[in-house]
């Protein structure tokens, strides 16, 4: 190395500034707040964590206590480095980031429960820990307690008996809602009926079938396809939906909910296997009907996943009529990786609106976009959604990488849409919202 008078002067500057920067880095070190559990992380954990992590509910352990919690730290460190648990897999930094329903850890709480462990996931002092949460077991609608009362309206699906060990199952029975009115929904929830359903049912859907005769709630410009619709689905992760004040879905008289419940056996004989619909109902029309839509991944050539490959496929769709998009969905099975979706306005404009970079199959979840983030967008919009699938061994759930992989019902086989519920405007209507919003915008700035 040639040390000229010069570069020597410099490399005694840059390790100057290393030493100072590494003493700054243990000040800061000195300086940082002990973690404990008692003192920071159980709280988190009662509020993100322990209505899955309890007996009784839908995760393998219990993470109620300081023990328990000590005994997964390093697991517990892992899944949430990775942005695994809590399940929440949208991307933190691209799209949108509001919504109604976020259950994610914010930075600081992600930050202070990897310290924790980092530091070797001390107690702390136990006097500081809040009080244990109560927690029901019962058999409740989880969203009762939002919506003030019980459901208006409860739809049972047909007991299905299913053996102790057999090839999964798709049953597909039809029951009347039993309506003689036209009701507006104002939500909905799916649940397994008992507890033995709650083992076997791997996720279920409830179609509305119904007559559409007349454009009920749909703006006049508008020109969309109405006929049966996906009504609402069940999974783990996902139960129901609340819809916006002004929003709702139709339902009308002499309607039928067409089930597909998926049933996966679990070594005992289920005789009764059962799902229900709970159903809110708005008790004035209100303003906008909302539509549920898949939104295709697929393309023209369907899904073409071949073996030991990461197989990208994007599909289109163009808006119809201004709209404002509720929700991103994401659905895929074992190999799916990734799935975004992105606008194209009319203006020539791109935007990505939401991207889900860490999809888990086994996690259905409904990113619903809060309020004043939902997108609303002009006539003409283009919708890219694009997924991404994981065919190689690097994926821990690829069952086999060197299967080539298409389009099909079982979890082995893929799928690749997102189900968005799109709530149509008229174009005055959809100038006044986006005047509105961007006047409350306005009036929040500081
Ligand atoms: C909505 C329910 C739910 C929430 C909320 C939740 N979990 Fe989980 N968790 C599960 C389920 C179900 C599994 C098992 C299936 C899976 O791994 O996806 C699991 C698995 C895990 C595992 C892996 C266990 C193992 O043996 O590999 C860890 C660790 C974990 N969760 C930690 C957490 C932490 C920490 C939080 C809160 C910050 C949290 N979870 C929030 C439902 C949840």
């Amino acid at each position: 190395m040639r040390t000229s008078g010069l570069s020597k002067y410099r490399f005694i500057a840059k390790l100057g500034l290393a030493w100072m920067i590494s003493l700054s880095a243990l000040a800061q070190e000195g300086g940082q707040e002990a973690v404990t559990w008692a003192g920071d992380v159980a709280a988190i954990f009662q509020e993100k964590c322990q209505e899955c992590h309890r007996p009784n509910s839908i995760a393998p352990m219990s993470l109620l206590t300081y023990e328990e919690a000590k005994l997964f730290a390093p697991v517990i460190r892992y899944r949430v480095e990775n942005r695994v648990m809590p399940p929440w897999h949208i991307n933190p930094n691209v799209g949108i980031q509001e919504f109604t329903n976020d259950r994610g850890l914010s930075p600081a709480e992600r930050e202070t429960i990897l310290a924790w462990v980092d530091q070797g996931a001390p107690l702390g002092d136990s006097s500081e820990e809040p009080r244990a949460l109560e927690f029901n077991d019962a058999l409740v609608w989880r969203l009762e307690e939002q919506m003030g009362a019980a459901p208006d309206l409860v739809v049972e699906s047909e007991p299905f008996d299913l053996a102790a060990v057999t090839q999964d199952k798709w049953f597909r029975p039809t029951t009347p809602t039993g309506l003689s009115e036209a009701k507006w929904v104002k939500a909905i929830e799916i649940r397994p009926k008992n507890a033995a359903s709650r083992r076997v049912v791997h996720h279920s859907l409830a179609f509305l079938m119904q007559q559409e005769t007349e454009r009920v709630g749909i703006p006049e410009d508008v020109d969309i396809p109405l006929g049966p619709s996906l009504f609402m689905e069940w999974a783990v992760g996902k139960a129901g939906q609340i819809f916006r004040p002004d929003t709702g879905k139709l339902m009308l008289p002499d309607s039928q909910i067409m089930w597909e419940v998926h049933l996966h056996a679990m070594g005992e004989r289920v005789p009764n296997a059962q799902v229900e619909l709970g159903v809110w109902f708005h008790d004035e029309v209100p303003s906008h009907r909302t539509i549920l839509s898949m939104f295709d991944a697929q393309g023209p050539r369907s899904l073409d996943i071949p073996p030991n490959e990461i197989a990208v496929t994007q599909g289109t769709f163009v808006l119809p009529a201004p709209a404002r998009l509720e929700n991103f969905q994401p659905h895929m099975h074992m190999r799916g990786k990734a799935m975004s979706m992105e606008a194209i306005y009319p203006s020539g404009d791109r935007e990505v609106l939401a991207f889900v970079d860490n999809f888990q199959w086994n996690w259905q979840i409904n990113y619903v976009f809060a309020e004043d983030a939902a997108p609303i967008v002009p006539k003409g919009t283009l919708i890219i959604t694009r997924a991404w699938h994981d065919n190689t061994a690097n994926n821990p759930y690829n069952p086999d990488p060197n299967q080539w992989v298409g389009w099909g019902d079982r979890t082995v086989d893929e799928m690749a849409h997102n189900w968005v519920d799109v709530t149509y405007l008229g174009q005055e209507e959809y100038e006044r919202m986006l005047a509105d919003r961007n006047a409350r915008a306005q009036d929040g700035s500081p």
